[in-house]
């Protein structure tokens, strides 16, 4: 065993629930496969991470992780203002929602008491942007710090707009996946770093091997320059 840790790498993995009422969410498919294995990687490896987990039913079978859970955006955002500063290097694999539903002003003293009515009318819901938590953080970093978020977009622009995403969220580095990944037993990403690399999987590699794959490249990340 190392006696110092590698640094401190928090992790961010799985869907956000947006709540509806008091029994009904709006979700997504993110299972938060990837990021689990990443921080059972990384822990293995040396670092001293912390996994801020969605709705999900896998669970880090590391004991070494440390775990905590969110269910919805602002869960999420509550954790990342209380962790981001002392870590070291943001992984940022959540599926976060981009809109979630108005909770409409006279519910939100007792959000738990509320709950929406059957009517034969219908129902429409109104929607609000969530916060770009990570564009949030890299607006907070402190010299030292590094940041890395995923895209997940159609292949016939993927590099394009990976890269676009990159330089609008400020974040060091970027994995791009297409979007047929989400369904798909294997990833072929690349990771687009801020200085201009692009790193691939070279083809598509077993989800299981992404991991370590990603892992090993976050080296690249960690000894870039600090940005301008
Ligand atoms: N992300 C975030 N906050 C949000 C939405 C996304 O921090 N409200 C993060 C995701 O965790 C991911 C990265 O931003 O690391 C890219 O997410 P993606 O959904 O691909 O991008 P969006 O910002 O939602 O942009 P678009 O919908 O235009 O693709």
């Amino acid at each position: 065993m190392r006696d110092e840790p590698l640094g401190r790498l928090l992790i961010s993995a799985g869907p956000t629930y947006e709540p509806i009422d008091a029994v009904r969410f709006l979700g997504n498919r993110s299972s938060g496969r990837l990021g689990v294995a990443l921080a059972e990687s990384a822990s293995r490896a040396g670092w001293d991470v912390t996994l801020l987990l969605g709705p999900t039913n896998i669970e880090p079978a590391d004991t070494g992780v440390e775990v905590l859970r969110f269910r919805s955006t602002a869960d999420l955002e509550g954790l990342l203002r209380e962790r981001f500063p002392v870590c070291d290097m943001l992984v940022m694999a959540a599926a976060v929602a981009d809109y979630r539903p108005v909770i409409p002003e006279e519910a939100r003293a007792n959000p738990e008491g509320y709950k929406l009515k059957r009517s034969k009318d219908g129902l429409k819901l109104e929607f609000e942007a969530t916060p770009d938590l990570l564009a949030g953080c890299s607006a907070m970093r402190r010299p030292g710090q590094r940041i890395v978020g995923f895209a997940l977009e159609p292949a016939e622009r993927l590099m394009e707009s990976a890269r676009a995403k990159l330089q609008r969220k400020g974040v060091d580095a970027i994995v791009a996946n297409p979007l047929d990944t989400m369904d798909s037993a294997s990833i072929d990403a690349t990771l687009i770093t801020r200085d201009g690399q692009a790193i691939s999987t070279g083809g598509p590699i077993p989800k299981t091997e992404f991991a370590p794959w990603l892992l090993e490249r976050l080296e690249v990340v960690c000894a870039m320059p600090e940005p301008a």
